[in-house]
């Protein structure tokens, strides 16, 4: 038999340290016992209350599982890179400082609003809605992220193998989705419908938050058809924060360039 831990108080508390340990492994919440016995002792001298000492107890259990359950999320979402709102400095987009602020706190998922952060490269939309995804995994929600070309090819899989109802309803038991980088590259008829598909299960269930270098007037060049991309846009907008990242990019600052290559309009064109 393993030694039993010396404690100090009489062979009635040993006696119940072991039936801590037995029930404490019962309920697979063996950091009860560590706790139990550690806090046993300050208990007594403080004089804490038997509530005051179970809640104690309890306390280091429950938060112990929350840390690691966000651990668990954090590295199944498949960020591109963890980066956090504390790493975020303000001072380089102080407009969105507030609205980014009350995103925080993780409402927007239990109301299945969605968010869209929209502004030139470097701008930090790919940093924002990774934070807010790390945010939500720690208040507890499943969160997936990957870029649009990866969840157009994911969905594709789905739709070729006969299982694209199961995938979006399997997709839908995550709070949060993270489409990353609408825009970059253009879609296929077929992959613009399969996008769609994906927004309109998930309005009104559950949340996205999507990043893209383009105004929303110029989706419809990406989805190759006007009528698909204002369905979408309007669905994605109808519960949605939309936040708009200004100015140049960070990753350029300090290097001497002062900005990048302009994405032309058509406006800009007939201008020249
Ligand atoms: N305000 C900021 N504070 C701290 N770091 C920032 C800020 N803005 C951007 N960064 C950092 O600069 C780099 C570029 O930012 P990010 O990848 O989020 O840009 P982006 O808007 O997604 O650009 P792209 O459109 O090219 O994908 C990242 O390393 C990011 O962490
Ligand atoms: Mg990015």
């Amino acid at each position: 038999m393993a030694p039993t831990k010396k404690t100090s108080g009489t062979a009635a508390s040993t006696e119940a340290v072991k039936q801590i340990t037995y029930l404490a492994a019962s309920l697979k919440a063996p950091r009860i016992t560590e706790a139990a016995a550690r806090l046993a002792d300050h208990a007594r001298d403080a004089g804490w209350t038997h509530e005051d000492y179970l809640a104690a107890v309890l306390e280091r259990e429950v938060s112990a599982r929350n840390a690691s359950g966000a651990r668990l999320r954090i590295r199944a979402a498949g960020f591109s890179g963890v980066k956090t709102l504390e790493d975020f400095h303000f001072d380089a987009q102080p407009a969105i400082r507030q609205q980014v602020g009350a995103l925080a706190s993780g409402g927007f998922l239990t109301e299945a609003r969605n968010v869209v952060l929209l502004g030139p490269p470097g701008t930090g939309k790919t940093h924002l809605a990774t934070a807010l995804g790390v945010a939500a995994a720690n208040h507890g929600h499943r969160v997936l992220f990957a870029t649009a070309t990866d969840w157009v090819t994911r969905l594709t899989e789905a739709h070729r193998a006969g299982r694209l109802p199961n995938e979006l309803a399997r997709l839908r038991r995550y709070g949060l989705i993270i489409i990353d980088e609408v825009g970059y590259l253009p879609f296929e008829q077929d992959a613009a419908n399969l996008f769609f598909q994906l927004v309109s299960s998930r309005y009104e269930h559950a949340s996205l938050i999507l990043t893209s270098n383009l105004p929303f007037s110029g989706w419809g060049g990406v989805f190759g058809d006007q009528a698909v991309a204002a369905a979408m846009i309007d669905r994605i907008v109808h519960h949605a924060d939309v936040l708009t990242l200004k100015g140049a990019s960070y990753r350029l600052r300090g290097r001497g360039i002062e900005s990048l290559p302009s994405i032309r309009t058509t406006t800009d064109q007939t201008e020249s």
